[in-house]
């Protein structure tokens, strides 16, 4: 297996072409392996053969017409086509139920459809974020389905993806990667397959420490920006801008405060706290009171604009409020659980009219001028750098009111004639 490996010789199969599955195929296809991508989404199935990619990231769709025309990867939604591969990349969602608990159904059946068709000898990788011990748990899975010994007739690791979209292709060559094995020589195996594209460093560990390796950042970067939200909390009580305070903090050479805002979204951060959480029967409480915390920074952005509206004995039935960027990130059109929802939803049955705008998200209104006229208040959700340079006393004339609430610290100074309020600003 190590030498069909080395010499690009071993046929792999990845299950579940997605954000992280299909880049992942394309990069073993482009070095030289023969790949298959099972995917039970038909139309993504039938798009990727046609070599036209379902997802937005630069270089996509050049480098998968590439493997595809010269016949390196294919897709189908057919288990039988997977049949004795040497290699399993197993890239499917791990989402939350409404519950916030793991829902590992998706990476189950994928486990199962692989247990079916696996070979012995094959190796399995779990590429998807999951709880901590989940791995073993599924090669004990597999060792109940098929009757193969875990590290013996087949070896199991877990390797976390860490790329950020939008530069996927750039660090999946780039990053460091943590491959966590069920045995020693299980990451010993993955080592040299993803050394065939990984230019970064690699570390081998088990597979239940690479999965709180990954699931930590996640989690030390959410805790952070919670602890940032707190700092803001206090500082608009306290009557000061936390952004200048924050600065003169992180002067200090061993502090580097992270940035609060109206909301941590994306597909990531707002869910891997807790699948960090999950197995554990008990923890300090921490990691939940930061997720609580990020979850209600949209209210935070609510009592602002509710504020706003007092001072001008606007009753809040009446007020047509614009959120300003519906993307969880400037720059980006990525939607997934963007702040900008949930402020939408706890403020909608109290407003008389909400409108949106965002430059990268479709069905919001066609300029920003159009979404402002007649509108009472505005609201900065997201921080793209076309809303930098707006020019607000002009837009402002387009308004009834003039009420500008900025839940992302970009607006540096108050425009003249508005009613302004800013997460963590303090008061004007
Ligand atoms: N997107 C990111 O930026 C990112 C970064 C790091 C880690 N991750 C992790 O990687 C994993 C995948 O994330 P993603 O963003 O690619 O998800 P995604 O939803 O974009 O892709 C998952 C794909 O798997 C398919 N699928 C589901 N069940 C299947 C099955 N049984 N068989 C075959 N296909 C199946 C889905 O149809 C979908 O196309 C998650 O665990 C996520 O937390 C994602």
């Amino acid at each position: 297996m190590m030498e069909k490996i080395k010499n690009r010789e071993a046929e792999i199969a990845v299950i579940g072409l997605g954000y992280i599955g299909l880049p992942t195929a394309i990069m073993f296809a482009s070095v030289g392996f023969n790949v298959i991508g099972y995917e039970i989404r038909s139309e993504v199935v039938r798009r990727i053969n046609n070599g036209n990619s379902h997802i937005i990231e630069p270089e996509i769709n050049s480098l998968l017409k590439n493997v595809v025309e010269k016949g390196m990867l294919r897709a189908t939604s057919n288990p039988e086509e997977i049949r004795e591969k040497d290699a399993y990349l197993i890239c499917v969602q791990t989402p939350l139920r409404k519950d916030k608990t793991p829902n590992l159904r998706y990476l189950e059946d994928a486990v199962k459809i692989v247990a079916s068709v696996m070979k012995k000898g094959s190796l399995v990788i779990i590429e998807s974020t999951v709880p901590p011990m989940t791995t073993v748990r599924m090669a004990e899975l597999i060792e109940k389905l098929n009757g193969l010994k875990a590290g013996k007739d087949f070896y199991m690791v877990h390797a976390p993806e860490r790329v950020m979209p939008g530069r996927i292709f750039k660090e999946l060559v780039y990053n460091s990667r943590i491959l966590g094995g069920i045995t020693p020589e299980s990451a010993d195996l993955a080592e040299i397959l993803y050394r065939s594209f990984v230019k970064g460093q690699i570390f081998k560990t088990d597979s239940t420490t690479s999965e709180m390796v990954k699931l930590m950042e996640n989690t030390f970067r959410d805790v952070n920006i919670a602890l940032a939200n707190e700092f803001a909390f206090l500082a608009h009580q306290y009557g000061i801008d936390v952004f200048r305070a924050i600065e003169l903090a992180n002067t200090h050479p061993r502090v580097k405060i992270h940035t609060p805002g109206i909301g941590v979204g994306g597909h990531c951060l707002p869910k891997d706290p807790y699948l960090l959480l999950a197995p554990a029967k008990e923890d300090f409480g921490l990691i939940q009171k930061a997720r609580e915390i990020n979850e209600d920074m949209p209210l935070m952005a609510k009592d602002l604009l509710f504020e706003a509206f007092k001072l001008i004995n606007l009753p809040p039935e009446e007020a047509i409020v614009v959120v300003l960027g519906l993307a969880y990130k400037g720059n980006s059109d990525d939607t997934r659980n963007s702040p900008a929802y949930a402020f939408i939803e706890a403020v909608q049955d109290d407003v008389g009219e909400i409108r949106s705008y965002d430059p990268y998200v479709s069905g919001t209104h066609e300029s920003i001028e159009e979404a402002l006229t007649g509108a009472d208040a505005v609201v900065i959700a997201t921080d793209h750098n076309e809303f930098k340079i707006l020019s607000w006393e002009g837009l402002g004339k387009l308004m009834r009111n003039r009420i500008l609430i900025d839940g992302r610290h970009l607006i540096e100074e108050p425009p003249k004639g508005f009613i302004f309020k800013g997460i963590g600003r303090g008061e004007y």
